[in-house]
Parts: structure tokens; sequence; C-alpha cells
């Protein structure tokens, strides 16, 4: 069969709209329409090639982009019983098996199952199952969500109940459970809390949301483009500031100096000097939680081990903002349902052939999250 998605033919190269041609689904993979996909920064770290080793562009490219999405089942494959056709589903990036150790003790986002991630070819059985021009594609985190549709593993999706806007659905897929679960989860954001978040796209202003949802007492939110610093007002933040440098005295004030209890560094790319800034802006016995992609071979960051030790800082990586996938689409969804977490005012809508100007708008901060829609489907 065959379907338009958005291809990167080379590193570097914009998102151009082609026919691909997609294999129906086997054992253990359904074909998703997809109705909805967001713009996470990852895709842009796979196109532009900044976060990809050069010598992964043979398996990379052509790239398929899109991790972030929410659609429906069309087609269920010979055997599948956990979905079915009309089911309404949203994206993982990270599979779960539901057998492996990560999975069996609420870590599904550590799956072992995304062992493969860098090769190409389909999550079941490493077949390659869609093509352009002849051409195998890298279809990213084995969904392909910038696309009509995709055959895609059972273990990548989940289901969401009907009634849910799919467009809004499809954040909690990547950016808005990692961001949200990086304060609440990660981070262990408590009621009184000074929360300190960097950078403010989709990721950074989930995390404001859930900073907030937690109980911070103060929340201050951190990014060059005012735009997004004034959604985060709306959304959560007490005060706002366009870089880390122009925060130090409000941390200070809120923190008679000590430094913020949670530091959360969500920014488009973590380079070694965000990550030093941050570590000092984390107070004595808090938290720094690194979510944000590194610089690719920035391996060597200096950091003052000794105020590390003595002044009994953490600093916590953070995968999905460590919630399960398997868990979050429900618990979030059910959030936003109740109105304790806005996904509406994060989201400007495209349609799916306007993706470059979605993408521009993105880099330029002139929105929080672009949604690419498909036409009739969303
Ligand atoms: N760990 C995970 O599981 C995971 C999942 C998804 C995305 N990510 C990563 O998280 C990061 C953020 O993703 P996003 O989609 O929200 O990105 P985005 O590009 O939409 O937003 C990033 C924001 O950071 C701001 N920024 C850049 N440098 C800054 C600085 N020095 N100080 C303050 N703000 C700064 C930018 O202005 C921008 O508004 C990316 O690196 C992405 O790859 C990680
Ligand atoms: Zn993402
Ligand atoms: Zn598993």
């Amino acid at each position: 069969m065959k379907g338009l998605a958005a291809i990167a033919w080379r590193r570097g190269e914009p998102w151009s709209i082609e026919e691909i041609e997609i294999d129906p689904p086997g054992p253990g993979e359904v074909l998703v329409e997809w109705s909805a996909a967001g713009l996470c920064h990852s895709d842009e770290h796979f196109r532009d090639g900044g976060r990809v080793p050069v010598d992964f562009d043979d398996i990379v490219f052509p790239l398929l982009g899109g991790h972030e999405g929410a659609g429906v089942v069309a087609q269920v494959g010979p055997g599948v019983t956990e979905l079915e056709v009309g089911d309404h589903v949203v994206a993982s990036f990270s599979p779960t098996c539901g057998k492996c150790r990560y999975c069996a003790s609420g870590r599904g986002g550590l799956c072992n199952a995304n062992k493969d991630f860098m090769k190409r070819g389909q999550l079941v059985d490493g077949t390659v199952k869609h093509r352009v021009d002849g051409q195998d594609l890298y279809v990213m985190a084995k969904l392909g969500t910038f696309a009509e549709r995709t055959t895609v593993a059972v273990a990548s999706l989940v289901r969401i109940e009907q009634d849910l806007p799919l467009t809004a659905a499809s954040l909690v897929s990547c950016g808005v459970s990692t961001g949200w679960g990086s304060a609440v989860v990660r981070g262990d954001t408590r009621p009184g809390d000074i929360v300190v978040v960097v950078g403010l796209g989709g990721l950074g202003i989930s995390a404001v949301q859930g900073a907030r949802l937690a109980g911070a007492a103060e929340i201050i939110g951190i990014d060059p483009f005012e735009l997004r610093r004034t959604a985060a007002e709306k959304l959560g933040a007490t005060r706002t500031a366009a870089s880390i440098d122009e925060a130090r005295e409000i941390i200070a004030q809120f923190t008679n100096g000590q430094g913020a209890d949670r530091v959360i560094l969500l920014p488009s790319t973590v380079t070694g000097a965000i990550l030093n800034e941050g570590i000092s802006i984390t107070g004595k016995g808090a938290v720094c939680v690194v979510v944000g992609m590194g610089e690719l071979g920035e391996a060597d960051i200096p950091i003052d081990v000794g105020m590390l030790a003595l002044y009994q800082k953490d600093i916590r990586g953070s995968l999905f903002g460590g919630l399960d996938p398997r868990d979050a689409p429900e618990r979030l969804l059910g959030l936003y349902r109740r109105g304790l977490l806005d996904l509406d005012a994060m989201i400007t809508t495209y349609d799916f052939a306007e993706i470059g100007t979605a993408l521009a708008d993105s880099m330029e901060g002139r929105n929080v999250r672009a949604v690419l829609v498909q036409p009739e489907k969303a």
C-alpha cells in the first residue's frame, strides 16, 4: 500500500513530502492511520544530524520522521489480539515488552525491547516495511508519525479513550509526558519547592505544569523566546527570565542564596556550559535533571566535582520523564480531562503539508508545540 510521508533524504536536508510504499502488518503489528503528530526536537536532532554520528548516516537516511503522534488502527496483523480496527492509539518511542525487568518494575520507558532503536527495520523482526523510490527507510523510533499511515508494532502503541481529541492526545506520546515526568517523577518536586525549568518548548512548558501540580512554591521558567515565557507564565511559572544568568538573582532571592530545590534542563541541546550553569543554580542536597539531548561528541564536560560531593547534589538523567509508556497516557489525559493539564494552550496546528512552516515556527519560537494534522482525520 502507499501513503504520503515526510522524508529527509540526507543529513540536514529539509523534510520533503513523498509517496512511500508500506507493507501490511505482520504478527505483532498493526497499520496506523496517523491523525496528529507533534514536532519534538528529537526529530530535529536526527534530521539535522546534530546528535547522530556520521557513521550512522547510511542507516538513518533516508529518514521518515516523527515519533510523537496519535491515530487510529486501520488493519491488524495475523494473531493480534491487543488492538482492534478502529482503536485510537498514541505512539510510544519506547516500546514495552511487558516482560523484561524494567517493564516488570514499572519502568517500561527503559524496556530492553528498545535496543535496536538505531537499527533500520521493524521492531518485531527487523524487516524493512517502508520504502521510498525503492530505497529502504529508517523510520524514526520505528513509528514514523510524520506520515499518513505506517505499520507499527503493537508494543509501541497504547490505546486511549475514543472521545479524546487526537490532536491533544498526540502530545502525551512524548513531549508532555517527558517534560511533566521530569519535574514530577525524576525531579521528585515536593510541595513548597523552588523549581527552575530551563527551556520552555513542548517539554519545558509541560515540566512547568508538572511542577505546579506537584505543589512547587515558585517556578522560574527560562527561555530566550518571549512567546514561550508568556505561555509559561499562563501555565504556572511564577517568574520567567531569558537566560540562566538573568535568573540568578531571582533564584538567590527565593532561596536565601542557597540555590533551587529542582533544576530541570530541557533546552534544545544540553551543552557542557548549560549543564554547569544548571548545576551552579542547584542547591545543597538538591536535584538537577538532564532531559535535553547532549552535543554530539561532547563527552568531556568539566564539572566541579568537589562542589557536587560536598553540596550533595544529584544529577539525574531522564528518559520519558521516568514514566511508564503504558501508564502515562491514561494518567496525563485524565489530568487533561479534569482541567489540571492544559494541552490545548500548548498547541498550534498545521496541515501535514505545511511541515516546513511548522518547523520554522518551532525553531524561531513562534509556537509552543507544533502539531501536524492530517486533513479530515484529526
Ligand atoms: N530525555 C527524553 O526522553 C527526551 C524526550 C523528548 C525530547 N528530548 C529532548 O528534550 C529537549 C527539548 O525538546 P523540545 O521538543 O521541548 O525542544 P524545543 O526546541 O521545542 O524547545 C527547546 C527550548 O529551549 C530553549 N533554549 C535553548 N537554549 C537555551 C538556553 N541556553 N537557556 C534556556 N532555554 C534555552 C529554546 O529557545 C526552546 O524554546 C531536546 O533536546 C529533545 O531532543 C528528550
Ligand atoms: Zn520526543
Ligand atoms: Zn520490557
